[in-house]
């Protein structure tokens, strides 16, 4: 008995995470709109974070599952919708069967940054720009994460071996990403007159995202919400009746 507990104390103790040095630093909490049974999204959050997203980050990441008509939910109108798709080019095939290019429209997905993968990892150093639909559900405290992420170059330390063409992210695990640092103050002007910080900027593109990864998330509150009064008021309903059934048993 005594050997078997030794042995389960020690498997516990080998499944612990080890916190090896080049761990990552946990990023730090931040206040989300969207957080807890009431959450919603800010529109206005939203669509600063599209800015940031159309305007830095879609050079390089696509956003696979989303198509422009989607935007419509950010508040945006249809006609503010056309004019967004229609800045981004789309191939397509005229009718002499050639390939050519037309403005993308409302029904479209998002336009990728590259072609395919080979030319993706061709322009930025061998490493592959993920796709960012999901980005925010892929990772642990996903908006958390990715707000620290964009915020957290610095300079490595004096023992690290930074390799050719790498930068130094204090929240990226092994501290090594091919991604250069891609917010600077004021990247971007923003339309509602917000001053675009760098913590302002990431922290807008990381909720945009996350609405990207989760556009039903309202509803899903909404509905968890009617379910709790349901089952309250069938309580208090199921106890009524069971009071009246059983009141002439003594
Ligand atoms: C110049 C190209 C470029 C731009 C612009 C860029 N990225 Fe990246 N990004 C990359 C590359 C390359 C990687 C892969 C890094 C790696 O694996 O080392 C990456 C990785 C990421 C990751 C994944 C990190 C992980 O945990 O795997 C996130 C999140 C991300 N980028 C967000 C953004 C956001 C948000 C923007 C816009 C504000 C942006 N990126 C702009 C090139 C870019």
């Amino acid at each position: 008995m005594k050997r078997l507990l030794v042995a389960a104390a020690l498997a516990l103790g080998v499944a612990q995470p080890v916190l090896a040095a080049g761990e990552a630093t946990p990023p730090p909490r931040q206040e989300w709109s969207f957080n807890g049974i009431f959450g919603t999204y800010d529109r206005a959050e939203l669509q600063r974070g599209f800015q940031v997203y159309q305007d830095v980050c879609s050079g390089c990441h696509g956003l696979y599952h989303l198509a422009y008509r989607h935007l419509t939910d950010l508040g945006f109108s249809e006609e503010e919708v056309k004019a967004i798709a229609a800045q981004k080019q789309v191939p397509t095939i005229n009718d002499e069967g050639e390939t050519v290019e037309r403005p993308a429209i409302p029904a479209d997905k998002f336009v990728r940054p590259f072609p395919n993968e080979k030319a993706a990892r061709a322009a930025n150093n061998g490493a592959y720009p993920p796709d960012l639909s999901l980005i925010t559900k892929a990772r642990a405290d996903g908006p958390d994460y990715v707000a620290a992420l964009l915020t957290g170059y610095e300079e490595p330390p004096a023992d690290f071996k930074l390799q050719e063409g790498m930068q130094y992210n204090k929240y990226f695990p092994g501290h090594q990403i091919a991604m250069p640092p891609p917010l600077t103050e004021g990247a971007v002007t923003y339309a509602d007159g917000t001053p675009a910080t760098v913590p302002q900027m990431a922290h807008d593109v990381a909720a945009f995202l996350h609405w990207a990864a989760e556009p039903n998330l309202e509803e899903r509150h909404q509905i968890g919400l009617k379910v709790m009064l349901f089952l309250l008021a069938a309580t208090v309903i199921f106890y009524a009746a069971k009071r009246r059934i059983w009141a002439d048993v003594h």
